[in-house]
């Protein structure tokens, strides 16, 4: 079952900032910062009273899917992240339905979080990820 919004992927060039910005005018709390070298990610979840987190994601390089995100897109929505308590299963249903795996097994994602994605071109141009929280994850 895919039981709700975990969090909003935002791709940043400048990590810092966005986190100052998100602070000072949103109010939002800093949760869990990482960094993921062989993801080329450097990220920050953001924590609000009510409701999903928002993921901040900044490129350790321009040769990098944020990088290359960036170089595209510019800053801006990145992904949206769905909670499931089965991430195995519903990747086998969502492959049943057609949909585009970009992850065919689940892999680490970012703060302990088991994570899949799904192809944009699924679901009308979003980057769709699957999470999953690890047993004793912190997430
Ligand atoms: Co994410």
């Amino acid at each position: 079952v895919i039981s709700g919004i975990h969090h909003l992927g935002v791709a940043t060039d400048d990590l810092a900032a966005t986190v100052s910005r998100y602070r000072r005018l949103l109010g939002a709390r800093v949760d869990h910062e990482a960094v993921v070298v062989d993801q080329g990610v450097r990220a920050v979840s953001l924590a609000m009273p009510e409701g999903p987190a928002v993921e901040l994601l900044a490129p350790t390089g321009p040769d990098t899917p944020v990088g290359r995100f960036l170089e595209r897109r510019g800053p801006g929505m990145h992904h949206v992240g769905y909670l499931t308590d089965d991430l195995l299963g519903e990747l086998a249903r969502l492959e049943g339905e057609g949909a585009e795996l970009v992850d065919a097994t689940p892999r680490s994602g970012l703060f302990g979080l088991q994570v899949a994605f799904l192809h944009p071109g699924t679901l009308h141009g979003v980057l769709t990820e699957l999470v999953q929280p690890e047993r004793g994850s912190v997430a």
